[in-house]
């Protein structure tokens, strides 16, 4: 697409419709072992809209006490994430340009009404990798801003299947989704959207 800033790739329809039943069978398997769970922001801890689970040696979480971080456990079984599908790894090599593998795969659920404010991905430790995105069910106004809050910004409507990645002199804009379009897509059947995030956490060296 015309006019994304530089170091954003767009794929739309990277993931074809047997491909997107596909990766949500493996997300059901995931979220089975590791169930989603309502976080909260930092310090208030009030709830965040979407609901969270992670795959990966290391799942991004937050809540109240702790803040944004990454750990190797599900904040409410204790038990380690499961692996991150093979398919997303394929993706992560084919599209990242980083020569060392994803280490976390947050997933997010969006219902309706859900929506995520505008925010950096910045608690990783590997700002040369980028960050890989996947969306899945009904589409979203996605919205891209600059390096620092309250600049101008653009926006990119999602659908199921599209991939995109933040990285070089974007790997650190703003962004966030304004609103999911309800009933836009019949991939999911309780309808909503899900979004995939895969992160380079580490720096390669460890
Ligand atoms: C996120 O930034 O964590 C989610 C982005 C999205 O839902 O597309
Ligand atoms: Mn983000």
């Amino acid at each position: 697409m015309a006019g994304l800033p530089e170091g954003i790739c767009y794929f739309p329809d990277y993931f074809d419709r047997k491909a997107q039943e596909q990766l949500v069978d493996d997300i059901r398997n995931i979220v089975r072992e590791a169930p989603f769970y309502v976080p909260e922001m930092p310090r208030t801890g009030k709830p965040m809209q979407v609901r969270m689970s992670n795959c990966g040696a290391l799942g991004w979480v937050t809540d109240k006490q702790g803040g944004y971080r990454y750990q190797p456990c599900h904040p409410k079984t204790g038990n380690p994430w499961p692996p991150i599908p093979a398919v997303l790894l394929r993706l992560w090599d084919a599209v990242a340009g980083f020569d060392a593998p994803p280490e976390a795969c947050l997933i997010n659920y969006y219902s309706d009404k859900a929506r995520m404010g505008l925010h950096q991905d910045r608690d990783e430790n590997e700002f040369s990798a980028p960050v890989v995105s996947v969306s899945l069910g009904d589409d979203c106004l996605f919205r891209i801003g600059g390096t620092s809050r309250g600049g101008p910004t653009q926006s990119v409507r999602l659908r199921s299947g599209d991939v995109i990645t933040f990285g070089g002199p974007s790997r650190l804009l703003f962004h966030g989704v304004d609103r999911i379009y309800p009933s836009t897509s019949t991939l999911l059947k309780d309808g909503g959207r899900i979004n995939l995030t895969l992160r380079r956490v580490t720096t390669k060296s460890g």
